[in-house]
């Protein structure tokens, strides 16, 4: 992971191989100013920063970049990179951090400083985040190029910060957040013989030895003393233990309701006897980003020690094709005593999530959040720019909304009124796990909430959202890291 510093040196003085400066676009096609800080810098230059943007090289635009060669002593590159309109929200200053890292990572110079001495707290927090996604790579399953003709990955960044409380603790939240997510993108990263159930279960370990966080852990055996048939339905083809891992922070009094996050965690899905088409099928790895975001989340949270108790909770396993797999018809019982009926195997991840809503429970939850890729219909809804967002309660739905828009994981609300129920009413069982072609995201939502009882809870479809099979220029394809924003921002909302 990169490692991040705080300093409070001047962008004139500290040594660096590129030097990052963050710029927001200017109004009626303006050149843009020098900012008064940056004097020093441009002396050192010679002027070029100021005659660069007096001759509208630089806009400061959405993900616009601009390097320049820098002097001998100080920053040996300066980047100019753009924010996009003012007013540089954090979301806004998180994306120019990702696109600053990756304009490093591609000049391979190792690591870089980024200014934000005029920045506020928010920015911070984002920018600095953003410099941990854009630096961060997966090179563990490659063959490292020859020394010869290798670029230096991004290893460290020093942020120029104020000389300030409030900057320390942005500084401090981000590099949590960003920890948070470099767990998520990794498991999310790793194919899905790497990443196994039991992957989960050694990642709640870390967490556990990191931070004392506590941990339980179980297999296939204690889930069918629990009568979990719903989860242990879709682990039925796969000779891979299924694993539940719940993980404990308890930061809050000890009687204070817990936050309940809640994630699938399919480290692979075949669709099982329902198969899915060969093609593009390799993306189902990331079908465990749920569970990542949830483990991730709680990394940060323990790193920032908040006064406040959450549980973690992912179910984990593979849903494979096989000789002992769950056909269409079988009915089976979920631990709430609800019997379903299994109209397609490739609805897997409402069942696995079934018996863990059932099991958050026992924790007398607060609140439970659920996030799963869950229905590949949310993507025909909302593209890949917003999580879908369910739940009975509108306020509380509106508040994990809030917290997206905030962490830059923009998510949207869809009904989950009682007509769609109809749609998963089956001849034989209490459910059927599919509800048919139409509002698929909805039905989906509809049969969770058969789960859910007694507590308040919305749930998170973030198949759209988890992954991008295509560079969007400040993340690379591959893992976003969605949830973990999310979740870590309506943490932070609630214990303010
Ligand atoms: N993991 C998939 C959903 C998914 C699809 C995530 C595309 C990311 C991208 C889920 O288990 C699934 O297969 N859902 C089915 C449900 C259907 C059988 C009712 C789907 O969306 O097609
Ligand atoms: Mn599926
Ligand atoms: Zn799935």
């Amino acid at each position: 992971m990169l490692s991040l510093l705080a300093s409070h040196a001047a962008p004139s003085q500290i040594q660096t191989p590129l030097l990052a400066v963050f710029l927001p676009a200017g109004t009626n096609g303006a050149p843009l100013s020098c900012p008064a800080a940056l004097a020093p810098l441009d002396a050192a230059l010679h002027g070029a920063l100021g005659r660069t943007l007096q001759r509208r090289d630089f806009r400061g635009g959405r993900d616009e970049t601009f390097v320049l060669a820098g002097a001998d002593e100080g920053a040996q590159r300066v980047v100019l990179v753009g924010l996009g309109k003012a007013p540089g929200t954090r979301a806004q200053w998180r994306r120019a951090g990702a696109v600053a890292a990756r304009v490093a990572a591609k000049l391979g110079c190792g690591g870089i400083a980024a200014w934000a001495q005029d920045a506020e707290a928010a920015q911070v927090e984002g920018l600095v985040v953003g410099l941990s996604l854009g630096a961060w790579t997966y090179p563990d399953l490659r063959t490292p190029a020859p020394a010869t003709e290798r670029r230096e990955p991004v290893t460290s960044a020093t942020v120029l910060i104020a000389d300030s409380e409030a900057a320390r603790a942005a500084f401090a939240f981000g590099e949590a957040l960003a920890a948070g997510y470099a767990i998520a993108r990794r498991l999310g990263m790793m194919p899905g013989n790497v990443c196994t159930p039991d992957t989960f279960v050694e990642t709640a370990q870390g967490l556990a030895e990191r931070h004392g966080l506590g941990v339980t852990v179980l297999g296939r055996a204690e889930m069918a003393a629990e009568g979990m048939g719903s989860f242990l339905c879709v682990a039925q083809g796969t000779p891979e233990e299924p694993r539940l891992v719940a993980v404990e922070y308890r930061g809050g009094a000890a009687d204070a309701p817990p936050i309940v996050l809640v994630g699938k965690g399919l480290c692979f899905d075949t669709g099982g006897i329902s198969i899915k088409p060969a093609p593009d099928m390799e993306w189902m790895k990331f079908d465990m980003s749920g569970a990542g975001g949830v483990m991730g989340a709680m990394e940060t949270i323990a790193r920032l020690k908040w006064p406040v108790n959450v549980v973690g909770i992912v179910g984990a396993t593979t849903n494979m094709p096989s000789g002992t797999a769950v056909k269409p018809g079988d009915v089976v019982r979920a631990s709430n005593g609800k019997t379903i009926e299994i109209i397609n195997t490739d609805a897997e991840g409402r069942l696995v999530l079934a018996d863990l809503l059932v099991f958050a429970k026992r924790y007398k939850p607060a609140v439970v959040l659920d996030a799963a890729t869950l229905t590949g219909a949310i993507v025909f809804a909302l593209g890949h720019n917003a999580v879908g967002l369910f739940g009975p309660d509108a306020a509380l739905v509106d508040e994990v909304r809030a917290a997206g828009e905030q962490s830059g994981e923009p998510g949207w609300p869809l009904p989950v009124w009682d007509e769609y129920r109809e749609q998963i009413k089956s001849d034989v069982a209490d459910l059927r796990n599919t509800g048919g072609r139409p509002a698929g995201s909805i039905t989906a939502a509809l049969f969770l909430q058969e789960f859910v009882d007694g507590y308040p809870w919305v749930h998170l479809d973030v198949a759209g959202t988890a992954y991008s099979q295509s560079d969007l220029g400040w993340v690379p394809k591959g893992p976003t890291g969605t949830p973990v924003g999310t979740f870590v921002e309506f943490v932070r909302g609630r214990v303010r």
